[in-house]
């Protein structure tokens, strides 16, 4: 049904819930990209934190840490993941982007999610696990198409789900694309927030730059890594 109000989900950070209005939309897919330390992987944990303490089911996709390495990222934060993955309410599933033995395929996956029952998804990377979905090199035309269809392939799925999902995206320096690695990502998700930090200043900063049918402040804000997770300066 088309309606002018629409649900919002919490992404378990207040100034950015209260830059979108309460978080964002349900059932959309939001890239949240920036470089290496950044802080993607925080706030991939943080929204799945959230969720665990609504009581939704969560699936946390990893490319590129193992299952413990999220766990003990979380607890830092006191987030206890290992908890909710012992009471079935978070799926840690890892893989390993380079073993191309262990691939699944894009129907297993779509089916593990609804059998999962699993309200909230996060992948960390979308672009890793898009090249282990497709089982191709980057290294020719041939194989970054290969790639841009298996993220465009990944995001139809969780649109399609009953789902909202948070990925995590590269940014390249100098590459022409400026909000995600293959520039497919930050076309199709609903959502794009960019993170920074600024070299010699300590600074961290985040960006709105685009959220399908919310009204939003597109300057960017200070943020810091704290022992609660990301907080967010919102004046
Ligand atoms: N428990 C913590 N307390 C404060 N800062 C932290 C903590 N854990 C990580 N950080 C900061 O976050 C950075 C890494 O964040 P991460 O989310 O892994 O980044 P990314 O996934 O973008 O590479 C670290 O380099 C560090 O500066
Ligand atoms: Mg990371």
């Amino acid at each position: 049904m088309v309606s002018k109000d629409f649900k919002k989900i919490s992404l378990g950070i207040a100034g950015i819930n209260k830059l979108l209005g309460g978080g964002i939309p349900e059932n959309s897919v939001v890239l949240v990209s920036g470089g290496a330390g950044c802080g993607k992987t925080t706030f991939l944990c943080q929204y799945i934190n959230e969720g665990l303490k609504r009581g939704e089911t969560c699936l946390f996709v990893s490319l590129e840490e193992s299952k413990e390495q999220i766990k003990q990222d979380a607890i830092q934060f006191g987030w206890d993941f290992d908890k909710y993955e012992k009471k079935d309410k978070l799926y840690l599933k890892q893989y390993n982007p380079f073993e191309v033995s262990s691939n699944i395929g894009l129907n297993s996956f779509e089916r593990y999610i609804e059998y999962i029952k699993a309200k909230r998804v996060v992948i960390d990377p979308i672009t890793l696990f898009a090249e282990f979905i497709t089982n191709e090199g980057v290294d020719d035309k041939r194989g970054e198409y290969a790639i841009r269809r298996g993220i465009f392939n990944v995001i139809s799925i969780l649109k399609k789900l009953n789902v909202t999902a948070v990925l995590s995206g590269e940014i390249i320096e100098g590459s022409k694309y400026k909000l995600s690695k293959y520039g497919e990502e930050e076309f199709v998700v609903d959502g794009v927030i960019v993170l920074t930090t600024m070299d010699g200043v300590g600074k961290r900063t985040l960006c709105i730059k685009k959220m399908r049918s919310i009204k939003h402040d597109f300057t960017p804000k200070n943020f810091k890594i704290t022992d609660k997770g990301i907080v967010v300066e919102t004046e």
